[in-house]
């Protein structure tokens, strides 16, 4: 198809590598230069080489003129050529935050806009949150002096409600386009809407070496810029028969390798937390069972929720003698670069959303990964020499039984939060907004229900008083509406600790393997009447009463003997504090109910009247769809079953599970 392809062209290609011709000397190299360089000098000087042996450095004028050229740029590139850390350098040295403008890089995962800030912030030598910073939900490390911000598409979705033409930023970059998150899709749209009228304004769609032609047509035939990659072959094997157990397995095919293949660091790719954990301990016992008959094996477990200084640790170089394993969801798919890795194992799975439009149920379920994302996890293993991609399936498996590529998130998304920001951003005609992909139109038409039933839209489809507030809040529709709801039943500081509890995302109560029995019998003590939102209130408020008035230390040993995780006890403050914050801009007063629950479960229901289930044989019914559901084993009702209840979600694991239930009377 006839879209225009910009080839970039190396500069001092040919010259480079003549190197019978003397090359000027570069400092700390010439013989007068007697001092010795200081360690920050050494570091700040490979930190240089670094930069320049990635694939995108000698593109950098012909990048910078063909971004001066064209408003809308698409660039694609392996994953690794330095797309990420490196072209927002490129335009900061060349003048693009002039002004006091800013550039923004928007990333699909909080991990990765993290982690990414890290490195460009040390690249460029500045302390991060300053020049560079980032932003995500519930956590801003940005200040006045940031010119270069990375933050999660959604976080930049959220400032069209404070700037609805970015005027503050000369460039935004959306990155990771390929991923086609529900957030980034919707700021394609968006963004290609303010570019008519912001000329000024300069757009980066940047992929990983797929689509890019898409998203070219979608921005009226914008030029590709290819960044040519260096990629090394990559051996692909297949099992010979389907594998019972992949998790087994991939223990099994990472001790393999770890014991015959030459060295070269081993990257696992699964789906979620609890695997990776278990996954990580399994090597560990067998790794201390082998003992000293094998070399040492560094097992790095990476996702989501892990701690950063955890998440650091996957980058560090591997000890000479030793095999470094990094046990990842698929993150380390395209958003993180990890050098070193020869080895990839694929089970050929990932956890997926998907939404059933006429149930509205939303869940979380493992699924095979489509075809496109094998073949990235393979790519992996060949960024610096020739490397080997373990795939834990038939090789008739992935011709046949695996989708070519993965389904738009907004084509298997509940769409209400969404909804609820276009239309405060005054885009009332959703049916004819410009989605690359459009979702489907019973999704679109159960969220305007949803959010009409819960005060949010009149009857009209307009958003209302209320709706715009709710608007206000980073959360979900049904969080928002209980979080307002809060006001009129004079319970908003209870309410406000239960919505932040809820946010930190089943985190709170810890449960190893080995002590399942202790850690259910902890938990079992903090049970009140209710249900699961009065634990939550009463866990954070059991611990921040010990953690004002003991110190710190005697907090974490109370969290350890509790099984509570202390740093979801942490994040939950964050959360509530920033709501808090935002409380004071809509206008709600915080006061307690004093210890009256009924209020409290007011304001639950008013948000969460949609989840509302009722005893039916050998389970519950949701009132809504006459769906057959049942309470979470982990939930303090468990045992109670009460005739009405609501839950806060529905999980799909081995049954319909609903996850934090109240206990209606
Ligand atoms: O975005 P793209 O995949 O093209 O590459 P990148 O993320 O900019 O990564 C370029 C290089 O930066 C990688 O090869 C890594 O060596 C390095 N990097 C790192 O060391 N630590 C990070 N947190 C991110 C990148
Ligand atoms: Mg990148």
């Amino acid at each position: 198809r006839g879209v225009p392809v910009l080839h970039g062209r190396a500069d001092g290609e040919g010259a480079e590598g003549a190197g019978v011709q003397a090359q000027p000397q570069r400092p700390g190299q010439g013989l007068q230069e007697s001092r010795p360089l200081s360690q920050a000098e050494v570091q700040k000087q490979s930190i240089q080489e670094v930069r320049r042996s990635l694939p995108v450095f000698p593109y950098r004028e012909d990048l910078l003129l063909a971004i001066q050229q064209h408003q809308i740029l698409v660039i694609e590139g392996e994953t690794g050529s330095g797309k990420t850390t490196q072209i927002p350098q490129f335009l900061m040295e060349s003048g693009y935050n002039d002004g006091g403008m800013k550039i923004g890089c928007t990333q699909p995962r909080r991990v990765a806009a993290m982690s990414v800030a890290a490195r460009v912030a040390q690249e460029v030598g500045v302390k991060l949150g300053n020049e560079v910073g980032y932003s995500i939900r519930f956590e801003d490390c940005t200040s006045e002096r940031t010119v270069l911000k990375y933050m999660t598409d959604g976080m930049l979705l959220r400032e069209f409600l404070t700037e609805p033409d970015l005027a503050s930023y000369s460039v935004v970059i959306i990155d990771e386009a390929h991923e086609r998150t529900l957030h980034t899709d919707i700021l394609f749209g968006l963004i290609k809407d303010i570019a008519r009228f912001r000329p000024d304004l300069k757009v980066l769609v940047a992929s990983a070496t797929l689509d890019t032609e898409r998203f070219s047509c979608f921005f009226d035939d914008a030029p590709v810029f290819r960044i040519p990659g260096r990629r090394f072959p990559v051996d692909i094997f297949y099992t010979k028969a389907p594998e019972a157990d992949y998790l087994e397995a991939c223990v099994v095919s990472v001790l393999q390798i770890h014991v015959t293949q030459p060295p070269g660091d081993c990257l696992v790719f699964l789906t979620g937390q609890e695997e990776i954990e278990t996954c990580c301990e399994l090597l560990q016992e067998r790794c201390r069972r082998l003992g000293s008959k094998i070399s040492e094996l560094l097992v790095l477990p990476i996702y989501a929720n892990l701690p950063s200084d955890m998440q650091a640790k996957i980058f560090s170089p591997t000890p000479p003698g030793s095999r470094k394993v990094v046990v990842a969801t698929n993150i380390a798919e395209t958003s993180l670069t990890i050098d070193g890795i020869i080895y990839v194992i694929d089970p050929g799975f990932c956890k997926q959303k998907s939404y059933n439009a006429r149930t509205g149920m939303e869940s979380l379920i493992v699924t095979p990964c489509s075809r496109a994302s094998a073949n990235q996890r393979a790519g992996r293993a060949g960024r610096v020499a020739a490397g080997k991609c373990f795939r834990l399936y038939t090789a008739w498996a992935f011709k046949h039984e695996m989708e070519e590529s993965t389904v738009p998130e907004i084509q298997r998304t509940n769409l209400g939060n969404v909804v609820l920001l276009l239309k405060s951003l005054g885009i009332n005609d959703l049916i004819h907004f410009d989605f690359m992909d459009p979702p489907p139109h019973e999704t679109l038409v159960l969220a305007l229900e949803q959010l009409y039933a819960l005060g949010a839209l009149n009857h009209l489809g307009e958003l209302t008083k209320l709706g715009r507030r709710m608007a206000e809040l980073p959360v979900d529709p049904m969080l928002s509406k209980m979080i307002l709801a809060s006001e009129q039943y004079k319970c908003s500081e209870e309410v406000l600790t239960i919505a932040a509890m809820l946010s930190v995302n089943n985190s709170i109560f810890y449960r190893p393997k080995d002590k399942v029995v202790h850690a259910d019998n902890a938990r079992q003590n903090f049970v009140v009447p209710g249900g699961d939102h009065m634990v939550l209130l009463n866990v954070y408020t059991q611990f921040w009463v010990i953690f004002i008035w003991h110190q710190l230390g005697y907090s974490t040993q109370w969290c350890y003997e509790n099984f509570i995780q202390f740093r979801s006890m942490k994040r939950a403050r964050d959360v509530r504090e920033q709501l808090e914050g935002l409380m004071d801009r809509i206008e709600v007063e915080v006061c307690s109910s004093g210890g009256d629950i009924v209020p409290i479960r007011k304001a639950v229901t008013a948000g969460y009247f949609y989840h509302t289930a009722r005893l039916s044989k050998g389970g519950f019914k949701t009132v809504k769809h006459q769906q057959t559901v049942y309470v979470h084993p982990n939930s303090s009702l468990f045992e109670e079953q009460p005739r009405w209840l609501i839950y806060h979600e529905l999980v799909f694991t081995t049954k319909e599970f609903m996850r934090q239930v109240w206990h209606q009377y």
